[in-house]
């Protein structure tokens, strides 16, 4: 049975991953839950240490799905901060969480999917971090999460070319909208249901046959771990839309 490692898996769709695992398991036996920050290097690493010591210490796939994206900022523009010095603390705190976290879990479990079988890496990327999306759909908002997860794009090709000749599949996979507000830390408040209206808008308008309406939680990583199931090392280095959509 293959062994995966889900990297946020506390709430969204990493808790229904999770939980889809812990089923398709048929109990706790085989699923176990570890706390780390994918911002603290020696805390990912630790956790590595402590997955190394479960079964035979083999990892077939890695899902780094871990995300900062609360209501509160993940949706603002340049200009949406009371001053600079907020904006350099919301960037930075995003390109470490959302980039930098992606290169401490890969490097932290490595050496654990060198000993798996089937050597897939996956990133949860977003639409929101799309350079095409981002033009043809003229979306200004979301800069720091944006970028951040743009950036964590090119890590995971960098990471797809590094591991090529080791028949590794490194790939970025984006889910579409999903309900994830069960389990989110905040809501959104009425300037933020505004701009998701007009960014809503502004799908229907690219593409009138775009549903709006965000999947279930159960249906949206039912989609994900298919997508993640049919990977073929013909998908390394590649950014793949889960279910076949495109944004
Ligand atoms: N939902 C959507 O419609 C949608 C659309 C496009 C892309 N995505 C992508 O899908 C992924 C999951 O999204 P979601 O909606 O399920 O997000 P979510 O509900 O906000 O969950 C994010 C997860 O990431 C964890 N996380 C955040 N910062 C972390 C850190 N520093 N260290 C470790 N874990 C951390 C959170 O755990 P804690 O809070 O416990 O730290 C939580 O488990 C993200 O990569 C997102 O970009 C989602």
């Amino acid at each position: 049975m293959p062994t995966y490692v889900i990297i946020g898996a506390s709430r969204g769709i990493g808790l229904e991953i999770y939980l889809a695992e812990f089923v398709a398991n048929g109990g706790r036996q085989n699923v176990h839950v570890l706390q780390a920050d994918v911002v603290d290097d020696a805390a990912m690493k630790k956790a590595a240490e402590n997955v190394s010591g479960i079964g035979n210490g083999a990892v077939d796939v890695l899902i780094h799905n871990a995300s900062r994206q609360p209501h509160s900022t993940v949706h603002r523009g340049f200009f949406d901060y009371p001053d600079g010095g907020e904006l350099d603390k919301d960037f930075l705190e995003n390109f470490k969480a959302n980039a930098l976290g992606v290169v401490h879990s890969v490097n932290a479990f490595l050496p654990l999917l060198r000993k798996g079988s089937a050597k897939k890496i996956v990133v949860i990327g977003t639409s929101m971090g799309h350079l095409d999306f981002t033009w043809k759909l003229r979306i200004e908002t979301g800069v720091a999460y944006g970028a951040s997860k743009a950036a964590a794009d090119l890590i995971v090709t960098k990471y797809a070319v590094l591991l090529e000749d080791e028949n590794f599949i490194v790939t970025g996979l984006l889910p579409g909208l999903v309900d994830t507000s069960a389990t989110a830390i905040d809501a959104p408040d009425e300037e933020t249901i505004a701009t998701l209206g007009r960014r809503m808008e502004k799908l229907k308008k690219a593409n009138p046959n775009f549903d709006t309406t965000p999947m279930k939680l159960e249906a949206g990583v039912h989609q994900l771990l298919e997508a993640i199931q049919s990977l073929t090392p013909a998908d390394n280095g590649t950014l793949k839309f889960a279910g076949g959509h495109k944004f």
